[in-house]
């Protein structure tokens, strides 16, 4: 039996109590030893909530990689600092769960990536959408050849009114950018896995700054990105609210991106605040966009839809409830630590999704394509 992970986890806010700390919870061979954030009373609530009896508390994210004791972190903490803090905890001999997207900017993703191959620590980040039932089996129907040659697909994550009010989502210091890099690097995520293509010709994209500064957001009819009636301020608001991208493979093969917080479409029309993928192939198409896969193909001479599978709530706990006795993120991530099974998310697929975005922030601005 091998022995039992040491967890440490740095921010201990949204994201960290609403996937994390409940999902390791419900995992064998794992405990909860430390907890960091800047606001002290949030590490001591997770600590005393989650934590080993003798749970550490931390301000300051180095001193917690000084304990030898600890073999992995978990990194939940605004955009910007994935890069640094991931780096120096493998340059500490942690192995690291990052938090989406991998780092505000590609050379910050870069880097992480080169850290891990300096310190042969394990690196991975928390895209749990590939995990939810329906996706993984879409991505079953797609091994399977169903689609035969994927050519085309739509990577979607819209919102018609759902600005995260909490946190720091609306600082561009923080984050490095909106809607793109917070949801649209899911959707992205999503259809890269599904297609298993990460060879990229070139990207072209355009970002707007509409309706997140210029509209009175009381007047608005926001539901926030947890579902709650929340108005965002829109004087502090400094990142894009929708942004756009077409991504050209090497093989041919196209994808629409498509991330919007506020946007005036219907829910019919893709704003439905999930990470979807819809691809076509020679052979057949399919959908993620309801519970279950709908596969698009020809049967007896006839166009025909078939549903794949039952529908399964995805579990997240705080984000969703459903029948999955733990979170399949988590118990992946322990097995690995604990040499019983691969890592799922690869750095070098999150590195790309990072590159992408960048290229469609950086077409936008230039008005160009960027070839990788
Ligand atoms: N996988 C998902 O679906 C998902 C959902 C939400 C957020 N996220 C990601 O998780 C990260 C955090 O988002 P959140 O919603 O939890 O934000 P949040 O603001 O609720 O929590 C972040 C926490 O980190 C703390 N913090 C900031 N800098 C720190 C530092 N240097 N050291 C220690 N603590 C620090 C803050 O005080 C705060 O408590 C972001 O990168 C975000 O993109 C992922």
């Amino acid at each position: 039996m091998s022995k039992t992970i040491r967890l440490g986890f740095i921010g201990c806010g949204g994201i960290a109590n609403g996937k994390h700390f409940p999902g390791i919870k419900g995992i064998e061979g794992a405990e909860m030893v430390a907890f960091c954030d800047l606001i002290e009373e949030r590490a001591q609530k997770a600590a005393k909530e989650y934590g080993t009896p003798d749970a550490k508390v931390y301000t300051d994210y180095r001193e917690l990689l000084k304990d030898p004791t600890i073999d992995a972190v978990h990194v939940l903490t605004p955009n910007v600092s994935h890069c640094e803090i991931s780096c120096a905890a493998m340059e500490a001999g942690k192995h690291v769960l990052c938090e989406k997207p991998m780092a505000a900017s590609e050379a910050d993703a870069k880097k992480m990536l080169e850290t891990r191959d300096k310190t042969g620590k394990m690196l991975t980040i928390g895209y749990q959408y590939r995990h939810f039932h329906v996706n993984q089996v879409a991505k079953k129907v797609v091994d399977d050849g169903w689609l035969g040659d994927i050519y085309y697909a739509e990577a979607t994550y819209l919102r018609r009114r759902g600005v995260p009010t909490w946190g720091v989502f609306t600082d561009k210091s923080k984050q490095g950018g909106g809607p793109l890099i917070d949801i649209g690097t899911h959707a992205l995520d999503l259809t890269l896995f599904l297609m298993n293509n990460y060879d990229v010709d070139y990207v072209v994209g355009t970002s707007f700054e509409k309706l997140g500064r210029l509209l009175d957001p009381e007047h608005q009819g926001q539901v926030n990105g947890r579902g709650e009636q929340d108005n965002w301020n829109n004087k502090t608001y400094d990142v894009e609210d929708s942004a756009m991208g077409f991504i050209k493979m090497k093989n041919g093969a196209t994808i629409v991106l498509r991330a919007s917080w506020a946007i005036n479409m219907t829910k019919e029309q893709g704003a439905n605040n999930k990470a979807t993928a819809m691809l076509a192939g020679t052979k057949g198409g399919l959908d993620t966009a309801s519970d279950v896969v709908r596969l698009n193909h020809v049967v007896a001479g006839q166009p025909s839809i078939t549903t794949v599978g039952e529908p399964v709530a995805p579990y997240i706990p705080g984000f969703s409830q459903g029948p999955a006795p733990k979170s399949l993120e988590a118990d992946i991530w322990v097995k690995a630590l604990r040499g019983e099974g691969e890592l799922f998310v690869t750095a070098e697929q999150a590195y790309t999704v990072t590159r992408i975005l960048e290229a469609i922030y950086t077409s936008s601005k230039t008005g160009k394509p960027v070839y990788f």
